[in-house]
């Protein structure tokens, strides 16, 4: 378990950018905490240290977004795809196996990140590294946990 405390929303971003680097295909990250937490904050960090040029929001409503990364990234890390996740809506948990995630989470060559997975654990392959988000009394204060990393 490792604790960061982050000041401020560029905290969280550079916080991401450099959990980024050690990200390999297949990593699947479970990110926990309420809204306005800074979960989607910390998969924007990720994107961008990543070189992906499209801007992130929430797929509150579709669920899933995947994003290709682009060739000269894929060279040094075997990343292809970030998928983006956000079980926030999903009324039922099976219904990310309708939506093909047992495929994308097997993939060697995707980056998984997923808001409000504890929606989901029970339909996600165990052993994976979770993060979790806290808001403090401090406006712009996040407490950001890291476990089984
Ligand atoms: N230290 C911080 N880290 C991340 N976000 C912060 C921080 N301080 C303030 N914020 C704000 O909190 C909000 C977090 O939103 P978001 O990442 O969408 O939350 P979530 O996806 O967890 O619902 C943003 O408006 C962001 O500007
Ligand atoms: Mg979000």
């Amino acid at each position: 378990m490792k604790i960061y405390i982050s000041k401020n929303e560029k905290q969280t971003l550079s916080f991401a950018k450099n959990f980024a680097k050690k990200l390999k295909g297949g990593d699947i990250i479970l990110l926990i905490g309420n809204l306005g937490s800074g979960k989607t904050i910390f998969v924007k960090g990720i994107a961008k240290a990543l070189n992906i040029k499209k801007s992130i929001s929430s797929p509150t409503f579709n669920i899933i977004k995947i994003y290709n990364i682009p060739h000269n990234l894929d060279k040094k890390n075997k990343i292809k795809y970030l998928c983006h996740i956000d079980a926030y809506r999903l009324k039922n948990q099976k219904d990310l196996k309708i939506l093909g995630i047992d495929e994308i989470l097997s993939s060697q060559k995707t980056v998984t990140l997923i808001e409000w997975a504890n929606k989901v654990k029970n339909i996600l392959p165990k052993n994976n590294i979770s993060i979790q988000f806290k808001t403090t009394n401090n406006k712009n204060e996040r407490i950001i946990i890291i476990h089984n990393y």
